[in-house]
């Protein structure tokens, strides 16, 4: 090896200096992984493996026998190893003394939380915030919800989920990065990085955890808990590769799940787990099961009992049981009876320990227990700055036919219509477990800092009193009072903001809907709304696609914003008024009905794609095949004009592709340029577009950026049907627009 410069051979010097310190770290974790292993009895390898909720059973059927006494006990021998849902340094503080204290070798605990999109000082739901396809932004936010969430004593989330889900009327959409592979796999790594920071010991940085692998995107008919049955082309090709890109982010955990997957539960699929997972993608963190879901082998027809299913899950490879009572109650017999080999709870040890050392428990169990950065750190201001940002760039403009937006400051006359306009508990979502209810700035506080002419009528009653984390949401459909009123303040105003939508609680997880229309009598209230006045601004709150074909014929502007969190109500009014130009593009496509799900846009081509004069080529009777709004949309401000396509296919076999995107509008503004293909003849059918790149830039009004795009194999291959990655050689199309419906087009050759 030569080195042209003294610098060079510092750099060499450094990085073999820095390996070598890496290695030998490694080497002496190692140690005393092994060290410690050799200590243990089985029993206590066992509680390794045992995850216990904190003393309140929340998200399944409480299981069988589960008592806090029995907890207690078991902490105090070393028979668990992370506990879940206990938050505060105090509490905290409490159960890890009483295991390090108090149990023979007293390895610190990891405690884990749903810390989703925040703990207390909430961003938007992370389907909103994949709206934004803003990586940097993504990545903070994650960062934010770590600092706030090691500051209460917790060193593990159980995010991201990055489950690809072309099913709205699957509640927990709201939870992932929408229906696209490629955009969920950037976005898998940059919610990693956030979380995990670059060194997993900082006391403000936690572990994630990658769910629900796999394929619980896909339950059928999107009711929750249900089956998954796809192929495996869908597997490895959409539902895999955002997994995989967590991997290799260096995710510590991953999180299996409920469902079936053609027969086989997740939790029990060794396929899954040990030869794809820890085999093929040599994954060194652990697996944790879904809540029960190891007891849950049992209902699926695939275990006799609770003892059986321990020993499904531990040979699969599902290394720690969340509240299950499986492996407590039966793995070390199991292992005596011979029926698991010792070896692999070993491994599951290791794994966790591992896991354990790398976040620094061993070195300070209380490293995440300071009482004083709980209080100086929870709802901080630069947190509320940062996710207000967020919010802004995740806001996705739909419509806006008569340019009503952005509204004028001296706007006289502005209505402010809908319960969802005043709510400050909605706009938190349903993930919310550690943050406070009513926190979120709500649209009428916001807009009321922006001008003194806003009056608000709530309209009728939509959302039951008692919407909350556990009970189903009450809508109401007949009492209509306070229609009138809300309609003779729209009659005497200029323009009407309409704020409609879902209940923060509509979503999220065991929140399936069948219709996905405006709940209650929010669609009556807006015709009644447009009949005397059409100046209407629609803002949409949702934490799903909904179909809103009449709203979109009808209403000139309709702005979607999502849930946004805490600072929701100044983000939207800033939007409103024009203080931020929306930049965020669709992560999933808005269906113009529910029989066209699941409608997405990378699907692909039949035998019959086109019109014919009588009836016989795929389509419906009685819908059109397009979606209401495609994957990738989004309006701006200003306008964006694309030309100038060049590709150029170069010696090393990457493609280069560049356009000119020009603002032409007299505003800032932010583009998604969007990069598809389509590899035209391969040997299994592949999608009809595909997105392989996406940037995000900001272009001053009447200025031109060139921007470029690198597709290398990586971009044009596929997984084939034996599972292989491979790279056919023929034709491309390719097309760089600002939505998947519409773009500059060429094509090339790959040799
Ligand atoms: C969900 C998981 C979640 C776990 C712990 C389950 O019901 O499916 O995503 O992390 O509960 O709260």
């Amino acid at each position: 090896m030569t080195f042209k410069n003294p610098f060079q051979l510092g750099c060499f010097i450094s990085f073999m200096f820095l390996n070598t310190m890496l290695m030998a770290q490694t080497t002496d974790t190692n140690t005393k992984i092994e060290d410690l292993l050799a200590q243990m009895t089985l029993e206590e390898k066992v509680g390794q493996m045992n995850q216990y909720n904190g003393f309140w059973d929340v998200t399944g059927p409480a299981p069988e026998g589960g008592n806090a006494a029995i907890k207690y006990e078991h902490l105090k021998k070393g028979w668990v190893g992370s506990m879940l849902n206990v938050t505060g340094t105090e509490e905290v503080r409490k159960l890890q003394k009483l295991v390090v204290e108090e149990s023979r070798l007293g390895i610190p605990l990891i405690f884990g939380y749903d810390v989703i999109h925040g703990y207390k000082t909430l961003a938007p739901i992370p389907l909103a915030e994949s709206a934004s396809w803003d990586l940097e932004a993504i990545e903070e936010s994650a960062r934010v919800a770590a600092v706030e969430a090691s500051a209460v004593g917790l060193n593990w989330t159980f995010a991201p989920m990055v489950d690809i889900s072309r099913d709205p009327r699957w509640g927990r959409v709201m939870e992932g990065a929408g229906e696209d592979t490629y955009l969920g796999m950037q976005i898998a790594k940059a919610r990693v990085n956030g979380f995990q920071g670059k060194d997993l010991s900082q006391p403000n940085t936690i572990a994630a955890c990658a769910k629900h692998f796999a394929a619980y995107g896909f339950a059928e008919a999107g009711k929750e808990y249900n089956t998954t049955d796809i192929g495996t082309s869908t597997l490895y090709n959409t539902v895999l590769p955002p997994f995989k890109a967590a991997v290799d982010a260096g995710v510590k955990t991953v999180m299996n799940g409920f469902n079936l997957l053609n027969g086989v539960p997740v939790t029990g699929d060794a396929h899954l787990q040990r030869d794809i997972l820890k085999g093929k993608w040599g994954f060194e963190g652990f697996v944790i099961s879904d809540w029960a879901s190891i007891s849950e082998m049992v209902p699926h027809g695939i275990a006799n009992d609770l003892k059986h299913s321990a020993e499904l899950g531990a040979k699969a490879g599902s290394d720690m049981d969340m509240e299950s009572y499986a492996y407590v109650r039966h793995l070390a017999d199991l292992v005596k009876e011979g029926k698991v080999p010792e070896a692999l709870v070993d491994d599951a040890v290791r794994r966790i320990l591992k896991v354990k050392f790398e976040l620094g428990l061993f070195d300070d169990p209380y490293r995440y227990c300071d009482a004083k950065q709980e209080e100086a750190l929870l709802y901080h201001e630069d947190h509320k700055a940062s996710v207000q940002n967020m919010a802004l760039k995740s806001m996705v403009l739909l419509k806006n036919e008569n340019t009503l937006l952005p509204l004028a400051k001296d706007q006289t006359k502005i209505a402010v219509i809908g319960e969802l306009a005043a709510e400050k508990n909605s706009p938190l979502g349903s993930w919310r477990l550690g943050s406070d209810d009513g926190t979120a700035v709500s649209v009428l506080e916001g807009l009321k800092q922006f001008s003194d002419n806003v009056t608000y009528a709530s309209g009728p009653k939509v959302f039951g009193e008692n919407a909350n984390f556990l009970n189903e949401v009450v809508v109401n459909t007949e009492d209509t009072s306070g229609m009138d009123e809300a309609v003779a303040l729209a009659k005497n105003s200029e323009v009407v903001v309409m704020v409609l939508g879902e209940h923060g609680f509509q979503s999220g997880e065991a929140r399936s809907r069948t219709e996905l229309g405006l709940p209650g009598l929010q669609l009556d209230l807006l015709k009644a709304v447009q009949a005397v006045n059409p100046n209407i601004v629609l803002v949409l709150m949702n934490g799903r696609p909904l179909t809103i074909t009449w709203e979109a014929e009808h209403i000139p502007t309709i702005l979607e914003a999502w849930q946004l969190g805490t600072e929701s109500g100044n983000a939207i009014a800033k939007v409103l008024f024009g203080a931020y130009n929306p930049s965020g593009k669709l992560p999933m496509t808005f269906p113009r009905s529910v029989g066209q799900i699941p409608i997405y846009y990378n699907h692909f081509n039949t035998g019959r794609p086109n019109p014919e004069p009588n009836v016989f080529w795929s389509h419906y009777s009685d819908e059109e095949n397009t979606p209401l709004y495609p994957f990738g949309h989004g309006l701006s401000y200003t306008n964006f004009a694309y030309e100038d396509l060049k590709i150029n296919v170069r010696d090393d076999g990457t493609v280069k592709v560049n356009a000119k995107v020009t603002n032409t509008g007299d505003v800032f503004g932010e583009e998604v340029v969007q990069l598809y293909i389509q590899d035209k003849k391969a040997s299994i059918a592949r999608p009809v577009q595909e997105l392989k790149g996406f940037q995000k830039v900001g272009i001053p009004a009447g200025e031109t950026k060139t921007l470029t795009f690198i597709l290398t194999d990586k971009e044009l291959g596929f997984f084939n049907h034996k599972h292989e990655f491979v790279v056919e050689p023929g034709k491309f199309g390719i097309m760089v627009g600002g939505s998947s419906a519409d773009g500059l087009k060429g094509g090339f050759t790959k040799k």
